[in-house]
């Protein structure tokens, strides 16, 4: 067997290629045995390799627990900015977990909308002390919170690039969504970004109205099989929740949408597993264990890889024997068309990266939904004038059909309404970005590595901005007043990094609740307890059970 060495291939250029060919490796072992001089040699490389691993390690690891959060905090002390004293290690963690822990330790005392100082009261109490822009910190991590308008309109629309996710929070959501776009940063963020838009755009996201009326009837016949079998009384949430995962399926998988099902609930249970992450993540390195723990997420994470792998599989072959011409018109069909386009301008994506598309489409794009028209009910349960004006809108626009792509612009209260219950209970209360390089925000600048926090819950529910009636349902306040989109209502976020799946949740959230307005009456019922929570987003602690009457009885 001939080999050829590195140095040899190198020396060919000069000629001596014959010195360095060797015939054997055997005989090069018995040409040429190491020397004493050579082994120290070796081993002194060896050593001074390890010291220089173990000292950036080490300088490392100090910069990143304490050399850059003090050099970050001096920055912004100098520019005027403060907050609550960290303690060691754990900074303000324990400060927040306890007010939070009082704030909502009980139910409110009756449904009123006044949120924040149950669910952000830490944001209440430090905004009180230190104004609009604060410091606080999540163990070693420095947060700056601002709710400037101005500041957040500047973040969100210059620096989508310069700013996004942080290792933290990547971490946190790796195993059920992986890199996918709601996690990726800079250019990787701009080319998924421009891969998945065209999926939730023009014709094809008028095409998803049909499987949306289709999956609205079949929750509507089992509320109304619940109605006839002598329940009242239903828990909406459950019933929005099966809905919008139906929906994802569907839209996501289509023909596939049974195993698209099963994907969702493994990710669901995923998604739990890892919100007890922060825990596990305590410990260097203890993501490696061979704990029970992490087993589990290991073999719910091959799951649901293998169950995508086979669907996208069996995609390509159609494509591959020539039986289909394209992957398909669901969200992973486009993905993977698109996938091929940008293949042609020498963009690489891989598998792992549309798997990881798909479990965020499911991710961010269903429960945030379901929560918004779980919320939206509860709202329309609790003012029986609206949902009789919205009622009669439906009625009017649809005339007894299901509504189509055609009505939905007519349904203007209705998009108000969906407004305000957005305004008052955003899925999404708190915004997140890293700054990662020094970026300048207005008056202040902003150094590499700092968090910063825009407490959209707040700046909705702010008198200052939206009047002395901000914290009641008051669906007219989107009429007319132009509500500055992008600066004080952000249910979506804003700039180019906004929601993607935004129109594609109005259309759904139209859909549904138009179609469950004018089948049935509801009722807040007496066994609703107000105890809004958040937990990733902004849920209602015991659900939310309305009385139901159908219309057509
Ligand atoms: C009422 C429903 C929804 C709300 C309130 C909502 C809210 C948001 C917000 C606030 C963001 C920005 C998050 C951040 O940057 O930290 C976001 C991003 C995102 N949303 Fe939604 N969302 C909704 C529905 C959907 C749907 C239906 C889908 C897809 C089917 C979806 C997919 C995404 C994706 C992929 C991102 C990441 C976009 C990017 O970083 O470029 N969302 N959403």
């Amino acid at each position: 067997m001939k080999i050829e060495t590195t140095m040899g291939s190198f020396l060919k250029e000069e000629g001596k290629e014959e010195e360095f060919l060797v015939d054997d490796v055997d005989e090069v072992c018995e040409r040429s045995p190491p020397t004493m001089a050579t082994i120290m040699l070796v081993m002194t490389n060896l050593f001074v390799m390890f010291l220089f691993c173990f000292f950036k390690v080490a300088y490392d690891t100090i910069s990143c627990y304490f050399l850059t959060p003090r050099r970050i905090k001096k920055i912004m002390e100098k520019q005027g900015v403060r907050g609550p004293k960290p303690r060691p290690f754990t900074g303000n963690i324990q400060d927040v977990a306890s007010l939070v822990s009082q704030s909502t330790s009980k139910d409110m005392d009756r449904i009123t909308h006044d949120t924040v100082n149950r669910l952000l009261p830490h944001y209440v109490a430090w905004s009180k002390q230190y104004g609009k822009r604060f410091i606080f910190w999540n163990g070693i991590e420095p947060r700056l919170c601002i709710a400037e308008t101005e500041l957040i309109k500047e973040l969100l629309t210059k620096y989508s690039t310069k700013a996004g996710k942080s290792w933290l929070q990547r971490e946190g959501t790796k195993h059920f969504i992986g890199r996918g776009l709601l996690m990726a940063n800079g250019s990787d963020w701009y080319h998924q970004r421009h891969i998945a838009a065209p999926a939730f755009m023009g014709e094809r996201l008028k095409g998803y109205a049909g499987l949306m009326v289709d999956c609205t009837k079949n929750m509507l016949q089992s509320l109304q099989n619940a109605v006839e079998s002598g329940q009242t009384e239903v828990e909406v949430g459950e019933y929005m929740t099966r809905v919008t995962a139906d929906i994802i399926s569907r839209t996501e998988f289509d023909s596939s949408y049974e195993k698209g099902k099963q994907i969702f609930h493994l990710l669901t249970e995923l998604q739990s597993l890892c919100h007890q992450a922060t825990r596990h993540l305590c410990l260097p390195g203890s993501r490696f264990f061979p704990s029970n723990y992490n087993r589990q997420i290991k073999s719910k994470k091959m799951e649901v890889e293998r169950l995508l792998l086979e669907i996208i599989q069996s995609r390509k072959d159609c494509v591959e024997i020539g039986r289909s011409s394209s992957y398909g018109n669901d969200l992973l069909g486009i993905l993977l068309n698109e996938m091929e386009k940008k293949r042609s301008d020498g963009f690489n994506i891989n598998l792992q990266l549309i798997m990881d598309e798909c479990k965020t489409f499911f991710f961010a794009g269903h429960e945030t939904t379901a929560l918004l028209l779980t919320w939206t009910v509860m709202l329309l349960a609790t003012n029986p004038s609206w949902q009789e004006k919205v009622r009669a809108e439906v009625n009017e626009v649809c005339n007894g059909e299901s509504p189509s792509i055609d009505h939905l612009p007519k349904f203007n209260l209705l998009n108000m309404v969906i407004n305000e219950s957005l305004r008052l209970y955003p899925p999404a209360t708190l915004l997140p970005r890293m700054a990662f390089e020094d970026i300048k925000l207005g008056d202040l600048d902003i150094p590499k590595g700092l968090q910063i926090w825009i407490p959209v819950l707040a700046i909705h529910h702010s008198e200052e901005l939206w009047g002395k009636d901000a914290n009641e349902f008051n669906p007219d306040r989107f009429a007319s007043k132009p509500f500055a989109p992008g600066r004080h209502f952000i249910p979506f976020a804003a700039g180019p990094r906004n929601c993607i799946g935004q129109s594609f949740a109005m259309m759904e959230a139209k859909i549904i609740l138009a179609m469950l307005i004018s089948r049935f009456s509801f009722n807040i019922s007496d066994s609703y307890r107000h105890a809004p929570v958040v937990v990733l987003t902004i849920k209602p602690k015991y659900g939310v059970q309305v009385y139901l009457k159908p219309l057509n009885s």
